[in-house]
């Protein structure tokens, strides 16, 4: 029997308008040739047929872009694909959706293709902010969209939130709140904008400063999110992550641990043991390298012992369960409370962080200084 589990991300760059403050690698519709691009990552899924056939796939997590944007023939190909390959009994197959694209006949194609979750992107409940911000859907087509996900069977569903956006007000979160309450749904990620420079919303606020919540506003924020969802069961595991138990997302919990996965599409980026590759960013030189048979890689990196050490830290404390002791000292052949006996006793005296069940983790306190606790353990 196989106990080499893997996790596969597959990126889809594709999306119908481009949101104001994102920017993944992503291509708009039309005029992008979409069945092109789903040829060539087939090709590069049976380029790593080796790979995958002596690994269990554990989870999978389809994402852009949007995937819901194209034809739902291409991912249920692409599934079919991967049905050549051994499964984890409990695998864990997610898909990105829009709310405006998330039809009753796509989700009912990825259900019965094997997918067994979505992550729908809302961002808001409200209409203004929706508009501000660039997305071309409406609230109805958030509600629209997960009766067609439940219809089809699916029951483990995330909605995507944002937090801190321009204009955004606490009455708005309240609102929210209130939504997600009658949703009752097992997983909501709330993301903090990243004012991410060269976006429309970097660009506007450039030429005329946004009114955005100050940074105490959105720590109150922040925190009330926090509370409130604890309240209905959805439990904070990581800093912007919510979920009922046994609902907690197992594809992003691989990348927090620095576990193994590998990633297909463009800019998709890979992380198997020391390696962490990314693909090319463009069209052009990732159809290229397909054509010679090359995998599609436009930067490596073998990273040291010490950086893989940092960068376990810095993900482990995001988490609420913290920086796994037993799983950094199996990982590393080190002894954690050896090597960072200073830095986990001034960090206790500050009540940063918590040692407990051979888990070090932040503190409430902690976690609102949490970069000053990372930079602290950094070697
Ligand atoms: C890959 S993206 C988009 C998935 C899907 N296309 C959508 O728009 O819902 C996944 C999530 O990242 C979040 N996100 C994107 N850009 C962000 C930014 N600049 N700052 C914070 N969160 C962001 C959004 O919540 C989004 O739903
Ligand atoms: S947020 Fe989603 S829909 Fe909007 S541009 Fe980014 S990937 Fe595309």
């Amino acid at each position: 029997m196989k106990t080499n589990k893997i996790s596969i991300y597959i990126h889809i760059p594709f999306c119908e308008s481009r949101c104001h403050y994102c920017d993944f690698c992503s291509s708009l519709l039309p005029g992008s040739n979409v069945e092109k691009y789903f040829k060539y990552l087939r090709k590069e899924i049976k380029l790593h047929e080796d790979f995958l056939k002596d690994r269990v796939i554990d989870t999978v997590f389809i994402g852009g872009g949007t995937p819901s944007s194209v034809n739902s023939s291409f991912i249920k190909e692409i599934m079919k694909d991967l049905s050549d390959f051994e499964f984890s009994n409990d695998r864990e197959i997610s898909i990105e959706s829009n709310p405006n694209s998330l039809t009753r006949e796509k989700a009912e194609a990825y259900f019965s293709s094997g997918i067994n979750r979505i992550s729908l992107g809302a961002q808001s409940f409200n209409e203004e902010i929706l508009k501000r911000i660039g997305r071309i859907h409406k609230k109805d087509d958030i509600y629209r969209a997960l009766e067609n996900a439940r219809s089809a069977g699916f029951k483990n569903i995330n909605l995507d939130l944002m937090l801190a956006l321009p204009g955004q007000k606490f009455s708005d979160i309240e609102e929210s709140i209130k939504e997600v309450k009658e949703l009752n749904l097992p997983h909501i990620s709330y993301y903090s904008l990243i004012l991410e420079e060269g976006t429309k919303l970097f660009k506007n606020h450039e030429k005329s400063p946004l009114s955005f919540p100050t940074e105490d506003e959105d720590r109150i924020m922040y925190h009330y999110v926090v509370d409130e969802l604890k309240n209905i069961g959805l439990k904070q595991y990581e800093i912007s992550n919510f979920a009922k138990e046994g609902y907690e997302c197992r594809h992003n919990i691989t990348y927090w641990k620095l576990r193994n996965y590998i990633s297909f599409g463009l800019s998709a980026s890979s992380n198997i043991d020391n390696l962490r590759y990314t693909n090319y960013y463009n069209f052009k030189d990732y159809y290229e390298a397909l054509d010679k048979n090359e995998k599609p890689i436009g930067f490596l990196e073998n990273l040291s012992k010490t950086n893989r050490m940092n960068e376990f830290i810095m993900m482990g404390l995001r988490l609420n369960s913290g920086v796994d002791i037993d799983e950094f000292d199996k990982k590393f052949n080190e002894d954690f409370l050896k090597i960072y006996d200073k830095e986990i006793e001034t960090n206790l005296k500050s009540n940063l962080i918590l040692l407990e069940d051979n888990n070090l983790r932040l503190t409430e306190k902690g976690r609102d200084l949490s970069n000053q606790v990372e930079l602290d353990f950094f070697k």
